[in-house]
C-alpha cells in the first residue's frame, strides 16, 4: 500500500522524458511471443505495471523474457507450451486477453480467463471471440473461462461492431498466422494499432491498411524475431501537458509523436494554452487562467478517452463552464474525489458539466482508475495545501516513474508506503490470539 503526498501550489518548469507507450508495448510483446525463429528485442519498453503483468502471463506460457541491463526487453516465443493463462494475472488488466489471439495462432488451442469487471464500466470481449469463432475456432465459455480450438484460423472478412482498440490488436495478431486473408473491417486507427502492424511486418507478417477503417492481413506460416522501438505514450505526453497547463507552468516534452496529440493540443490550444511543436518534441506554456473548452471522446483520430480525465482536472479551475462528453466507457465515477477537492462538476449519464472554480483545495482522495489516478494527481498539483493520494498502485500501471517525473519539473511529491492495520498481525500483537 502507497500514497502520494502532493503539496500543491508550483507551476511545473522544465523538461520531461516521455516514456514509450504501454498499449503499444503491451500489444507488441505478445505479438513478438508468434515468432518461432530468432528472438525480438524491443525499446523504449515503459518500466510499469501493466507491462510487468503481460511478462509474467507469457513466462507462464514458457515464453522466455527478460530485460537486458539497457532496459530493453528480449521475447523468445520458441518455447511456448502452454495454453492456460492463469487467472491471478489476467485478472490485472484486459489486455492479457491478447494471448487468446496468439494461442489460438500459434497452438491452436486457448483457455484464457474472461475478463471481468472493471473501474471504468462493464467491458466485454464479445467481439473478440465472434471474430475468433469466425476464423473457425470452437469456443465454449465454462468455469470463467474461455476455452478454444482450432486446427488453424481460416482467414476470413470480420467486420468489428466498434471500432475497439482491443479487438482488432487480437485478431491480428491471430491472423497473422492464418491460412488465407483476413480483412479487419471498421477496425481502430489508433497509433498504438499502426505500431503494432509495422512490428508485425517487420516479423514477416504481410498487413495492410492499419491506420485505415479496414486492415488487410495474409496469413504467413512463420514470422522471426526482429528489433524494434516502440513509439512514445500519446497518454502520458498528454497527462504532462494538462500538469503543465493546470499549474500554470512551462514544461518541455520531449520522446513525443506531435501529430499522435492532434486533439488534445487543440483542445488544450482552445483553453489558452500555448503549444510549440517540434519533430520531436512539445513545450507547453500556460495561460495565466484557462479558458473553458467542449469536448466529446471519441476513438482516434478524435479526442481519446484516456485523456477525458485529467482534462475535466483542468476544466475545474477554467474561467467559466466546460461540457465533456464520454461517449467509450462508464468513466466519471472519480470526479466525486475531484468535488472533494472543491470541484463543481455535475454529471448526467455521459456528461459532465464543468464550472470552473477559483482553486481547488487539497484533500485525502482515493484513486479509482488508472487515468482518474493521474487527474487526481494533476488536480492536487494545483490545489492550495495537501493532499494525500491513495492507491497510487493503480497509477504505477499504466506510467512509468510517475512522481519522480513530476520532481522533476519541481513538484512537491514524496511516496509513502502506508502499513496500516499490518501491525495487527504481528507477534506483539495482542489481536494476533
Ligand atoms: C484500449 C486501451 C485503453 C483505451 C481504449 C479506448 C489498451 C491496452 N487499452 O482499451 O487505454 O481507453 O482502448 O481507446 O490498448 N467493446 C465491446 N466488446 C468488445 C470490445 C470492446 O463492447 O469485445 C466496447 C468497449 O466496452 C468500449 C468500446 O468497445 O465501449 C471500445 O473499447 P476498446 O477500444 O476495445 O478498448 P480496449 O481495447 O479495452
Amino acid at each position: 500500500m502507497a500514497r502520494l503526498i502532493i503539496d500543491g501550489g508550483k507551476p511545473l518548469e522544465g523538461t520531461v522524458q516521455i516514456s514509450g507507450a504501454k498499449n503499444s508495448a503491451l500489444a507488441i510483446i505478445v505479438a513478438a511471443a508468434l515468432a518461432t525463429e530468432g528472438e525480438s528485442v524491443l525499446e523504449n519498453i515503459p518500466h510499469d505495471g501493466d507491462v510487468g503483468t503481460i511478462c509474467l502471463i507469457l513466462r507462464s506460457l514458457g515464453v522466455e523474457v527478460w530485460f537486458d541491463r539497457k532496459g530493453h526487453l528480449h521475447v523468445n516465443g520458441r518455447t511456448l507450451s502452454k495454453h492456460q493463462a492463469p487467472y491471478h494475472l489476467v485478472r490485472k488488466m484486459r489486455a492479457s486477453f491478447y494471448t487468446a489471439g496468439l494461442l489460438l495462432a500459434r497452438l491452436g488451442r486457448a483457455e484464457v480467463p474472461l475478463p471481468g469487471g472493471c473501474a471504468i464500466g462493464s467491458r466485454p470481449v464479445d467481439y473478440h471471440i465472434r471474430g475468433f469463432t469466425q476464423m473457425g475456432a470452437d469456443i465454449v465459455i465454462e468455469h470463467g473461462f474461455m476455452k478454444a480450438k482450432c486446427d488453424r484460423l481460416k482467414g476470413t472478412q470480420l467486420y468489428i461492431n466498434r471500432s475497439s482498440v482491443g479487438t482488432t490488436v487480437n485478431l491480428m495478431i491471430a491472423a497473422s498466422l492464418s491460412e488465407g486473408v483476413t480483412t479487419l473491417e471498421n477496425a481502430a486507427k489508433e497509433p498504438e494499432v499502426v505500431d503494432l502492424a509495422i512490428f508485425l511486418n517487420g516479423m514477416g507478417a504481410k498487413i495492410r491498411g492499419a491506420g485505415t477503417d479496414v486492415i488487410r492481413i495474409e496469413g504467413v506460416d512463420t514470422l522471426r524475431g526482429i528489433e524494434y522501438t516502440i513509439i512514445p505514450d500519446r497518454i502520458e505526453a498528454g497527462t504532462f501537458m494538462c500538469a503543465a497547463a493546470i499549474t500554470g507552468g512551462n514544461v518541455l516534452l520531449k520522446n513525443v509523436v506531435p501529430e499522435h496529440l492532434r486533439a488534445p493540443i487543440i483542445k488544450l490550444e482552445e483553453a489558452g494554452v500555448i503549444v510549440e511543436k517540434g519533430a520531436t518534441e512539445l513545450r507547453v506554456i500556460a495561460p495565466p487562467r484557462l479558458q473553458p473548452i467542449e469536448v466529446e471522446t471519441t476513438p482516434y483520430p478524435g479526442f481519446p478517452t484516456d485523456l477525458q480525465q485529467p482534462f475535466v482536472a483542468c476544466m475545474s479551475i477554467a474561467d467559466g463552464t466546460s461540457v465533456i462528453r464520454e461517449t467509450i466507457f462508464d468513466r466519471f465515477r472519480y470526479v466525486d474525489e475531484l468535488r472533494r477537492m472543491g470541484a463543481d462538476i455535475k454529471t448526467e449519464r455521459e456528461t459532465a458539466i464543468i464550472r470552473g472554480v477559483a482553486k481547488l483545495t487539497g484533500a485525502p482522495v482515493e484513486v479509482t482508475d488508472l487515468r482518474a489516478g493521474a487527474a487526481l494527481a494533476i488536480a492536487a498539483l494545483a490545489a492550495e495545501g495537501r493532499t494525500e493520494l491513495y492507491g497510487v498502485e493503480i497509477i504505477d500501471r499504466g506510467y512509468e516513474c510517475f512522481e519522480g517525473k513530476l520532481r522533476g519539473l519541481g513538484a512537491d511529491v514524496v511516496r509513502e508506503e502506508t502499513m496500516e492495520g499490518i501491525d495487527l498481525f504481528t507477534a506483539e500483537s495482542p489481536l494476533k490470539a
